[in-house]
């Protein structure tokens, strides 16, 4: 199974792009699943709800995430080509904030099974004035985006660092997320056939 995982901060399209790729895996005939986190499956997807709406504390978060993530793991059945919006980074880029945040996520991290750890991760990176000008046109759109929405900095100070930690063999691909959509899903099609995930 190959996994691929997108990520980055609200407002970088990053589910633009999922969506973009998924047209491109219908029209060409590539079988693929997607899934998304929280959530990703019927059950989760009521705890993803929950979640959201939520006014939990940090560490319940980190908790509640990893939860949900393990249960979707073990409920995933095999496919081709498995496309995630959003997994593990998104925990250490919105709920690191300590150094025992950090510890506690880097070991819950590597308590995912090797055959789940995507080939790449492709990382949304936004700058400040793209997003206040995307927000501006789009609104806020749940009350989680809300509460991280004054933490761009942390946040994408986080991404960064997870990328440099190299925890396992995959690649990192930073796009540049103030680029036009059509750039964008030519750069992702391009490392896709680059590292053999299609053809
Ligand atoms: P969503 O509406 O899916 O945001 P987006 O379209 O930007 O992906 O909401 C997901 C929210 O959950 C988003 O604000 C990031 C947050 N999140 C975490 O804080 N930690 C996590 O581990 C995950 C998976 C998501």
């Amino acid at each position: 199974m190959k996994i691929i995982s997108f990520e980055g901060f609200e407002y970088s399209g990053k589910s633009t792009q999922i969506r973009l790729l998924k047209n491109y895996f219908k029209k060409n005939r590539i079988t693929a699943n997607f899934t998304r986190e929280p959530g990703g499956e019927k059950d989760l997807e009521k705890i993803r709800k929950i979640i959201l709406q939520s006014n939990f504390d940090n560490l319940s978060l980190i908790l509640f995430f990893f939860a949900s993530r393990f249960s979707l793991l073990s409920k995933l059945k095999k496919s081709n080509l498995l496309i995630f919006d959003r997994f593990f980074d998104s925990t250490y880029a919105y709920q690191k904030y300590t150094k025992k945040d950090k510890e506690l996520i880097i070991k819950l991290i590597k308590l995912i099974e090797k055959k789940f750890i995507p080939r790449i991760t492709f990382y949304f990176k936004i700058n400040k004035k793209t997003l206040l000008l995307r927000k501006k046109k789009r609104g806020v759109k749940n009350r989680f985006d809300k509460r991280y929405l004054n933490q761009f900095s942390r946040i994408q100070k986080n991404y960064n660092e997870i990328s440099k930690l190299r925890l396992f063999n995959r690649k990192f691909v930073i796009i540049d997320a103030n680029k036009s959509e059509k750039i964008i899903h030519e750069q992702i099609l391009k490392n896709l056939k680059k590292w053999k995930l299609i053809k």
